[in-house]
């Protein structure tokens, strides 16, 4: 059990009758289309009385959360095991209609059912009610997705939400690198632009959201604090999976938010995990890029020496909604470029743009510049990592199609970093 699912669960419980949204609240600026009236055929299976689906979070190798929002009475609980005999109940917490379920004593690198109840009314359960454990440092074989850019007022995340679960292999996790609910980050928006129409995702694959600019448009601990159930302090965390090492951050409305003590934990987080087989950082606004967004100094004078120094492997980034790859990168200057696509021991970070996961900007195109390896306009996309002993290779398919938009390799002779440069 880590600590922080236990101090993230007080926190929850600290707070004070919230309002509760069940996805009928509306923000003052928008100017969308919703399809509010367009659910997932899987939606069926979700009693009524249940105002949002469950969804995993701070999975571990032996714990995660199940959170979910009803109003059935009843005690609220999840059953859980490795078949759908379950065999092991954990009782939520409620605040409001919003229950918290901890799952403890979990097996590490398993397959879980679960089932969600009200008393001895069975909320949710079916084939979609599953998740996987971490098999923890051990394992050298996994995937995850990234996205970014998401809470669409459109309507299109759904179609991400789409491919991601019918990708094969099914990835084990994933990252949203910002701008999670458009247009400010409400939860009153919430349920419409992510919940619902990326259910599927949420019940059976954990995710670890970092901040956008728009997340940032209504109070983070009023909204986003409540939503997610994250480590450290909800903004800037980082988490192991397998023999990787994830670390989020928060870079606000393209400033580099609580900036000495991110920086600082930044240090302290790289030197403690220095290492790990692979490191991976994910934020919303790209520090060097070439799409229609402009270069963000904050990010590249804070962030990238780190990364330099602590041979950060790749950073995901979004808020330009398009795809943009980059050369390797050491010291402000690309390294290696001769070797794309598939790197060898690539002496810089790759930084990555995906942020077309529900936004897709259209009529203007990234420009090649000098670290552009690579990039896609005006599609609808997402991308896939996958770790294979010393080997990760990054996939982008479009979300409609599942056409294969790039493909990097990265292979390290040698997986311990061992010392700082
Ligand atoms: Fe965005
Ligand atoms: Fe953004």
């Amino acid at each position: 059990m880590r600590g922080w699912i236990t101090s993230a669960l007080i926190a929850f419980l600290s707070v004070s009758i919230a309002l509760l949204t069940g996805g009928s609240g509306r923000s003052d600026d928008d100017d969308d289309d919703d399809d509010d009236g367009k659910r997932s055929p899987r939606m069926a299976e979700i009693a009524p009385g249940y105002m949002r689906a469950p969804y995993l979070q701070g999975m571990a190798q032996d714990s995660t959360l199940v959170v979910w929002v009803a109003s059935a009475r009843g005690e609220p609980a999840v059953d859980y095991g490795v078949t759908t005999d379950y065999g092991r109940t954990a009782v939520a917490t409620s605040d409001g209609d919003r229950r918290v379920a901890v799952l403890r004593g979990l097996m590490p690198g398993t397959r879980y059912h679960y089932r969600v109840r009200a008393g001895e009314r069975v909320l949710a359960q079916g084939p979609l009610y599953t998740f996987e454990t971490d098999a923890g440092p051990a394992d050298r074989s996994f995937n995850f997705f990234v996205t970014a850019d998401v809470g669409d007022t459109k309507g299109r995340q759904r179609r991400t939400a789409e491919s991601i679960v019918a990708a094969d292999p099914r990835p084990q996790f994933g990252v949203l690198c910002g701008d999670i609910v458009y247009g400010r980050g409400s939860s009153a928006d919430y349920d419409r632009r992510l919940m619902r129409p990326w259910m599927e995702v949420l019940c059976s694959i954990p995710v670890w959201p970092a901040l956008g600019n728009h997340d940032w448009k209504s109070a983070p601990q009023d909204n986003w604090e409540r939503e997610w159930y994250l480590p450290h302090n909800e903004h800037y965390y980082s988490f192991d999976y397998a023999n990787a090492h994830f670390i989020a951050l928060d870079t606000n409305d393209g400033d580099v938010y609580d900036r000495d003590n991110q920086v600082r934990w930044l240090e302290q987080d790289l030197e403690a995990n220095r290492n790990a087989d692979w490191i991976f950082v994910y934020y919303h606004h790209p520090g060097i890029t070439c799409t229609y967004k402009e270069n963000n100094d904050a990010v590249i004078d804070n962030f990238l020496p780190l990364f330099d120094r602590y041979r950060v492997d790749v950073v995901f980034t979004g808020h330009a909604h398009t795809y943009e790859r980059l050369y390797p990168i050491y010291q402000g200057a690309v390294v290696d470029a001769e070797q794309d696509p598939r790197y060898k021991d690539p002496k810089g970070t790759i930084y990555i743009v995906s942020g077309a996961g529900g936004k897709v900007k259209e009529n203007d195109p990234t420009s090649l510049c000098g670290p552009t390896a690579f990039f896609r306009d005006e599609v609808l996309l997402w991308t896939q990592v996958f770790i294979e002993d010393a080997t990760c290779t990054i996939r982008t398919v479009e979300s409609q199609g599942g056409r294969k938009v790039d493909e990097v390799v990265i292979t390290k002779t040698e997986l311990a970093r061992k010392t700082p440069r």
